[in-house]
């Protein structure tokens, strides 16, 4: 592999090849969403806590000091918003190859929408963000959106789609955890993260699935909501980050929350 792509994944994939991704790109067609109405704000804290962040140029520009050295995964895709809610997949490449370079990203991120009116768009995107991105050494991400069908997470769909991005050259998929999430990781050959999706009902509920994600085979998490919309946000992520990387179990991670929460935060 070519050491520039590979030392760029190897920033963003830890040592024990798994990784806790802070994604904050919502606003890119979500606008303020709860708890992200101030990016800087919601961000700060959590980053000492994130091996990577997930984000769009102009977030990155405005809302993170560019001393702290965080790796970046940059969200190129987009082009309609939730007022638009039919025509969410219609997205295309908004930011170059080039700019990517230039902020010093890790990766560039591109959804892919299979199965939608812009299947073929949006597979399209991706292979031409690959050729754009391979000369350079950019790793590819490429997310298995599902917009407002969030009833399409299941390992039947979701496999097929982690392996269409694969195929096209994507170097690392984000996808939903799914029962028999086995399959979707088994039949994709390059590493998987999973988001969190809307908010859960509970911590435990955010524990187990992150947990379980990873015996699956999961690579790690590239999660927002449940994280920065959590009343302890720092707490959270931290407690996430004991189970991907410390083994923790659900239970372990519920009970290093609650001490979390009644210690006053430590910024490292
Ligand atoms: C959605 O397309 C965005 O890329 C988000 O980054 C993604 O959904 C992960 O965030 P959450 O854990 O909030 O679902």
């Amino acid at each position: 592999m070519d050491w520039g792509l590979h030392n760029r994944l190897a920033r963003i994939f830890q040592r024990d090849h798994r990784t806790v991704m802070l994604a904050v790109d919502h606003g890119y067609f979500m606008g303020p969403t709860t708890r992200l109405e101030d990016p800087r704000a919601t961000i700060a804290p959590l980053l000492p806590y994130a091996d990577a962040i997930m984000l769009t140029r102009g977030v990155l520009r405005n809302c993170v000091d560019p001393d702290v050295p965080i790796p970046v995964v940059l969200r190129v895709s987009g082009g309609t918003t939730i007022l638009r809610k039919d025509e969410l997949p219609n997205e295309t490449i908004m930011t170059t190859v080039e700019d990517a370079v230039r902020l010093n990203a890790c990766a560039v991120a591109l959804s892919i929408f299979v199965g939608s009116d812009y299947e073929h768009q949006t597979l399209a995107n991706l292979a031409r963000l690959v050729d754009m991105a391979i000369p350079y050494g950019m790793p590819v991400l490429a997310v298995t959106a599902v917009g407002k069908e969030l009833e399409k997470r299941d390992a039947r769909y979701l496999a097929l789609a982690c392996r269409v991005a694969a195929e096209f050259g994507a170097h690392f998929v984000k996808t939903y955890f799914c029962e028999n999430f086995e399959r979707v990781a088994g039949s994709c050959p390059v590493p998987l993260v999973i988001a969190g999706g809307p908010k859960l009902d509970s911590d435990m509920a955010v524990f187990e699935l992150v947990y379980r994600a990873l015996q699956e085979g999961a690579a790690g998490v590239d999660m927002g909501r449940n994280i920065w919309q959590s009343d302890y946000p720092v707490p959270m992520i931290r407690a996430i980050r004991a189970i991907v990387h410390e083994q923790y179990t659900p239970q372990q991670a519920l009970e290093l929350l609650r001490e979390l929460r009644t210690t006053p935060t430590v910024q490292v």
